[in-house]
């Protein structure tokens, strides 16, 4: 039933740090309402609603399916004695909303995400045996000045305080299908109908919160750009340049300005529908990560949402 990752809302105590933090990242904003929100460059499709707050917070997933799906949530919905409810939050979009079973809160509209905007194909590459960049050069003096360039928001990984009941439920009533796992402390979840290694994770904490928001760039280059150019900023950094297990993807991690993360990534994992993927249940440190340039500090997985 869920088919893609649209947008989060987020309430934050300052607008304007947001502002500043996501306009380094390469996102672009423009106000809607009361509210700031971000976009990648060149596409048409919201990514992050931030919402003045007197604290930070995710305040909620929207999420995408098609109208057969979304039949098919009403009637799971109704099965699970899930309720729909009035939208909790001042925005200017459709779609449906209720809560998961820790309260977090989730919008559903019949909507597809819009194609990635303007020429995103990086240069071809050569690796061994498949040579395809002949006679080009990847960089020159130029390469210097660029700037990472968002494509889209891939995914989100939520604190749970029952990883399996969430994924009980983002499985069992919205449709999702598990990736990976690491027994009950981190399930990667992608969509209905394929597609990306995970459109929603969960890892155990102990109340609700986000962990990360992560950002496809067009190739490895644009994640360290895009870091070195977050860290020389002022911005703190956090775990990366690696690579992951689950999704396979190169990531760089930095910390957002309330404590959660965001992440550039680059090469995920595409698993396309009905496929015959056998998920991964291993240890925490197994599946996080092949090889990184640092450890992952310690604060990796702390959740600096406090509970309400
Ligand atoms: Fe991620």
């Amino acid at each position: 039933m869920i088919r893609s990752l649209l947008h989060i809302g987020m309430t934050v105590p300052d607008l304007e740090i947001g502002r500043a933090f996501y306009e380094t990242f390469g996102l672009e904003m423009r106000a809607s309402g009361n509210d700031y929100v971000f976009r990648c460059p060149g596409r048409d499709q919201d990514q992050i609603r931030l919402m003045q707050g007197s604290k930070k917070k995710l305040s909620y997933t929207a999420l995408g399916t098609n109208e057969a799906g979304m039949e098919q949530l009403l009637r799971k919905l109704r099965e699970a004695n899930v309720s729909l409810q009035p939208p909790p939050f001042d925005v200017p979009f459709g779609g449906i909303w209720f809560q998961d079973p820790h309260g977090d809160w989730l919008n559903v509209q019949v909507a597809e995400p819009a194609p990635a905007g303007g020429s995103v194909l990086p240069p071809e590459i050569n690796a061994h045996g498949r040579y395809r960049r002949i006679g080009k050069r990847a960089c020159d003096i130029s390469t210097r000045a660029k700037r990472a360039r968002p494509l889209r928001l891939g995914h989100l990984i939520k604190f749970s305080p029952d990883v399996p009941a969430s994924t009980a439920f983002y499985t069992e009533v919205l449709g999702m299908l598990v990736s990976d796992k690491s027994l009950d402390i981190l399930a990667f979840l992608r969509g209905a109908a394929g597609g990306d290694h995970h459109m929603v994770a969960f890892a155990k904490s102990t109340h609700t919160g986000l962990h990360h928001l992560s950002f496809e760039v067009a190739d490895l280059d644009e994640i360290e750009i895009g870091a070195q150019t977050m860290i020389r900023a002022g911005y703190q950094d956090s775990f990366g340049l690696g690579r992951h297990v689950g999704g396979s993807n190169y990531f760089h991690y930095l910390r957002d300005p309330w404590g959660s993360l965001i992440e550039y990534f680059w090469d995920i994992d595409v698993i396309p529908e009905g496929a015959d993927w056998e998920p991964i249940d291993a240890a925490p440190h197994e599946v996080m990560f092949v090889w990184a340039t640092t450890p992952p500090p310690d604060d990796f997985v702390l959740n600096f949402e406090a509970r309400d």
